[in-house]
């Protein structure tokens, strides 16, 4: 290698090394919410070194169509990056589409710029790893983008013999890739390999239904990793290979997080078809409720020593987290100890809550996790659920039928008074009824969360003493 090819290369390696350091930082910073703004600092830095780097390399020989591929990537990423919080679920599904799809797209081409002896048989099994994790995912992540965003049917599309179909098409790309190790010139099964790839990825998808696409995200993103540090093996990158195992890995430590919370395995997530909506019987009846005004519920609040506030998925639907925040400030100024009850899959999203919360400057040290909070609230005046539903249902605790059995959820039922923000008696994401509603000690306060909220703190404002 001519010596200024030489200095080139350790520049870029050097800079490889300092992204792929900045990738570490960024997860274990964004693990706190005190740290979270460096790490996306962090990742953001790493990437733009990562893209730098690759731009050095003296292989490029053209520019054009790199530049024209930038230009693109900024128009299509600058509107993704400003949709609502409620939708990023979807749109982490899309970015995993587009990054899988590269993965595939550079796959194929390694594999067909490359001839046979290029292609030793560890070469040549990470090649097809790459691409049926890549195709899979590509398909599996549009279909999942497609489901939360409801363009296609959010309930599971199931039929007889589904799982079998399922395993003997995975089944078929993998001795397709075995036929590729032994023989990488046999070009004309390459295409096939991928084809039963995005096949796999639309079959995977159909028959998991809409409650367990943030699960199934988690895991594609696990996906898209693994490919992607196939990839590196591929071609020769240490930061592609430590980027994609710190993708991979932490996405697949987040799909086991997300289904320890909600108390189902992972096999149950992938083949148990849940998130059907289930009609409840106790709706079919119409059991009686108690509900409140805002009035009563601020003249509640206003007499109370401790509330937990239980913010839910109808929280981050309605905004409602400003004036959530004037609540407290409200309830603060009158002597009241607020707290805020995070359970772990309240919301649509990891950290959904905490991220709402933190939008509107409540203060860390008001949020409390959930284990630890349980214990308190049989000593807690008033409970305030808002937009909550799944993760406040008793019947996780008591109920062996129910769907959402097992599921650890916030015992809000054990406070002196229990009140409900929501528009109606509708089910949450689980699709079943919630026990709580009927309780004694409940208060149904009915509307949407942002304006029954703002009534409550126009209400404390009014001078209730
Ligand atoms: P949900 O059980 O989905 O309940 C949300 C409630 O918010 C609904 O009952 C709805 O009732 C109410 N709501 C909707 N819009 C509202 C508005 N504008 N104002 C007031 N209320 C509104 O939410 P949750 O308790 O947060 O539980 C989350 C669910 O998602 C769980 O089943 C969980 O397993 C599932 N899940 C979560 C995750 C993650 S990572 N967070 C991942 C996978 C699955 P109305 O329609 O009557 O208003």
């Amino acid at each position: 290698m001519a010596p200024e090819l030489a200095g080139s290369q350790i520049v870029i390696e050097l800079v490889y090394l300092i992204a792929s350091v900045l990738f570490i930082f960024s997860l274990k910073w964004m693990s706190s919410p005190t740290t979270a703004r460096h790490g996306i600092w962090a990742g953001e830095i790493g990437m733009l070194l990562a893209i730098c780097g690759t731009l050095l390399h003296h292989g490029i020989v053209d520019y054009r169509l790199i530049a024209i591929g930038l230009v693109l990537g900024t128009i299509i990423g600058i509107p993704l990056g400003r949709v609502a919080m409620t939708a990023v679920p979807q749109r982490t599904a899309l970015s995993h589409a587009f990054g899988a799809l590269c993965v595939t797209l550079v796959g194929s081409a390694e594999y067909y710029l490359r001839t046979p002896s290029e292609l030793p048989p560890f070469m040549m099994a990470v090649l097809s790893l790459e691409v049926i994790l890549g195709g899979l995912t590509v398909t599996g992540s549009l279909m999942a983008a497609g489901k939360l965003q409801e363009i296609l049917p959010q309930r599971p599309l199931t039929y007889k013999g589904q799982n079998l179909v399922n395993f003997a098409l995975l089944a078929c790309a993998l001795a397709i890739a075995v036929s590729l190790v032994r023989n990488p010139g046999a070009h004309s099964l390459f295409p096939f390999m991928i084809l039963i790839a995005l096949a796999f990825g639309v079959l995977l998808i159909i028959p998991i239904g809409g409650a367990d696409m943030p699960t199934v995200i988690s895991l594609l993103n696990g996906y898209a990793g693994l490919s992607a540090a196939a990839m590196g093996f591929v071609l020769n990158s240490k930061l592609l290979i430590i980027a994609g195992a710190l993708d991979g890995s932490s996405g697949l430590i987040l799909s086991i997080i997300m289904s320890k919370a909600m108390n189902r395995s992972f096999t149950n997530v992938l083949f148990g078809a849940f998130g059907q909506v289930q009609t409840s019987h106790a709706a079919e009846e119409a059991k009686p409720v108690r509900s409140a005004t805002p009035e009563e519920a601020a003249a509640i609040l206003s007499a109370a020593n401790r509330v937990i506030v239980v913010p839910g998925y109808g929280m981050a639907v309605a905004q409602a987290q400003h004036k959530v925040r004037e609540l407290y400030d409200g309830l603060t100024k009158r002597g009241v100890d607020v707290r805020f009850a995070i359970h772990p899959v309240a919301g649509r999203m990891p950290g959904h809550m905490n991220v709402l919360l933190a939008e509107a400057d409540i203060p860390y040290d008001r949020l409390v996790e959930m284990d630890e909070i349980n214990g308190d609230f049989p000593q807690t005046d008033v409970a305030l659920v808002i937009g909550a539903n799944d993760v406040t249902n008793p019947a996780a605790r008591s109920d062996t039928t129910s769907p959402i059995y097992g599921m650890p959820i916030l015992d809000v039922d054990k406070a002196h008074t229990v009140m409900v923000i929501k528009r109606s008696m509708n089910p949450g994401f689980a699709g079943i009824d919630n026990p709580l509603y009927y309780l004694d000690n409940t208060l149904m306060l009915f509307g949407d969360a942002k304006a029954f909220v703002g009534s409550i703190v126009r209400e404390l404002g009014g001078g209730h003493g």
